[in-house]
């Protein structure tokens, strides 16, 4: 569970006045699948990379599994992120010149895993976005829907209860958006919290709740039946 106390944040640089976010408080409970919606600056990714503690807040809190994660450092951030939350960004992010396989391997080798008792867990996790078939092609070499589909592998590889996701279809033409938002339904569907920051209504309305943000604040949260 991720309870977000009043939280806050002042870019440094930013001006003095302007809050990033404007005390936004949340609680997303286990197993949802929630789509935080807004327009363009409204402070969507900055919630999702606190959340993800990709950036620190100015204030509040941010509470996971009844850990403050705001309170993190170091080794603690270096471990919550590889393995409490998968990242999924617009994009991608691979590494093109490396294979599919060593792309969805690295959070293993960043936790110390190496070797071949991987292989079962990289191939789970692309068998579970439709690639088990492709682990020797380089990355640079698919297209971007395959593309945005091993990044997800990688999300998962290491099992984390959630996956946060910032306009996962953001670069994406409409098929291989709808195939992304099913394989994140189903990663729902097997037990995985799921926050996915969108622009698009369509998308936003394929999760089981819509948080919509404003100037820094959620200023809709409704739950579809
Ligand atoms: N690193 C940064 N430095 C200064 N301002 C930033 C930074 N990142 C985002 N902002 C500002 O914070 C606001 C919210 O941004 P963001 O969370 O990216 O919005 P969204 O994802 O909803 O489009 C915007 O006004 C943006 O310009
Ligand atoms: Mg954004």
């Amino acid at each position: 569970m991720i309870t977000i106390n009043d939280v806050k944040k002042r870019y440094a640089g930013g001006r003095k006045d302007f809050w990033a976010l404007d005390g936004v408080s949340l609680e997303i409970g286990e197993n949802e699948f929630v789509a935080i919606t807004g327009k363009s600056g409204s402070g969507k990714s900055t919630l999702l990379n606190m959340i993800g503690t990709l950036d620190s807040i100015t204030s509040g809190s941010i509470i996971v599994d009844g850990k403050n994660i705001s309170k993190f450092s170091g080794r603690k951030i270096a471990e919550y992120r590889n393995k409490t939350v998968g990242f999924v960004f617009q994009s991608f992010y691979l590494e093109p010149s490396y294979s599919v396989y060593d792309n969805v391997e690295l959070p293993l080798v960043l936790s110390g895993k190496t070797g071949k008792k991987n292989r079962a867990h990289v191939v789970a996790a692309l068998e579970a976005v439709g690639l088990g078939d492709r682990l020797k092609e380089k990355a640079r070499n698919l297209s971007g829907g395959e593309q945005q589909r091993v990044a997800i592998a990688r999300a998962i590889v290491n099992d984390p209860r959630y996956i946060l996701a910032d306009e996962p279809c953001g670069n994406l033409d409409s098929a291989n958006s709808e195939n992304i938002m099913h394989i994140l339904k189903n990663l729902h569907a097997g037990g995985k919290t799921v926050i996915m920051v969108t622009h698009d209504p369509e998308d936003a309305r394929k999760a089981e709740r819509i948080v919509t943000m404003s100037d820094g604040k959620v200023i809709g949260d409704v739950r579809s039946v």
